[in-house]
């Protein structure tokens, strides 16, 4: 089902007291206004899960982990499972991060089989895609784009895919200050919900969520969120501050 979702990606930052601090903060900032029809999602590391859905589940928004392990239990040092982190009460989680992908040789079979456990434990997978500088002035990010959506996500059946989120983050724009002007986002957008129609068909390609990421920010997220393909946004850098995510969600 399609809906607005601004969510932040904190990576990895912020030491436990730095961790309350800012979910107080946002708890803090959303009393004092946000649009009814925004889903907040806040994902910090895993640590403080626990602790961020005791907050969440006070001041109406929703969490989420940064990753999970393809494994349902046992001998895998390190790691966590999907089991793990719903039952912190987590709702949601980041797959297919462009940081995973580079720094952890992560690839779209792997990734798919993420999805797979993510859905197996009724968590919603927030599925990132996206090129690299390269591969847009080559003029191929359509197609990397493409096959990052069909190689991970054409397994799923219908209803598995009905509850997956897409991100489309550009990996030239995020955390360079370089956002995808909002012209390329939209472009970029309505030819995921093509290439999604062509797996789903258009009924269920038309009801999904697809956020942007990449240097998304207070100032820019207004004219990005206006486009009709843009459905809200996952922010890195401005999600470590309450008051500057908070106006993000307000952007809409
Ligand atoms: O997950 C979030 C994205 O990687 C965007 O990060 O807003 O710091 O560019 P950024």
């Amino acid at each position: 089902m399609k809906k607005k979702i601004v969510a932040g990606n904190w990576k990895m930052n912020k030491t436990f007291k730095e961790a309350e601090d800012l979910l107080f903060g946002i708890a803090d900032a959303l009393i004092s206004g946000r649009p009814d029809d925004v889903e907040v999602v806040v994902c910090p590391p895993a640590l403080y899960l626990e602790l961020a859905t005791d907050v969440a589940t006070e001041h109406d928004f929703s969490c989420g982990a940064q990753n999970l392990s393809e494994h349902e239990a046992g001998a895998y040092t390190g790691e966590i499972s999907a089991a793990m982190i719903r039952s912190t009460g987590a709702a949601y989680v980041i797959l297919g991060h462009s940081e995973r992908r580079t720094y952890y040789g992560e690839h779209d079979q792997l990734i798919g089989k993420k999805i797979l456990q993510a859905l197996r434990h009724e968590l919603i997978p927030i599925y990132c895609c996206g090129e690299v500088l390269e591969e847009r002035e080559a003029g191929r990010h359509f197609q990397v784009v493409e096959k990052q959506i069909s190689d991970a996500l054409s397994g799923l059946d219908a209803d598995a895919f009905s509850k997956v989120v897409i991100a489309y983050e550009p990996v030239w724009a995020i955390g360079t200050g370089r956002t995808a002007s909002p012209e390329q986002a939209q472009e970029m957008h309505a030819f995921i919900r093509k290439v999604l129609a062509s797996h789903f068909g258009e009924h269920a390609a038309n009801d999904t969520t697809i956020l942007y990421g990449g240097s998304c920010n207070a100032a820019n997220a207004r004219e990005l969120f206006a486009n009709p393909d843009v459905d809200g946004g996952l922010i890195g850098g401005a999600s470590l501050k309450a008051e500057d995510f908070v106006k993000i969600v307000n952007s809409f």
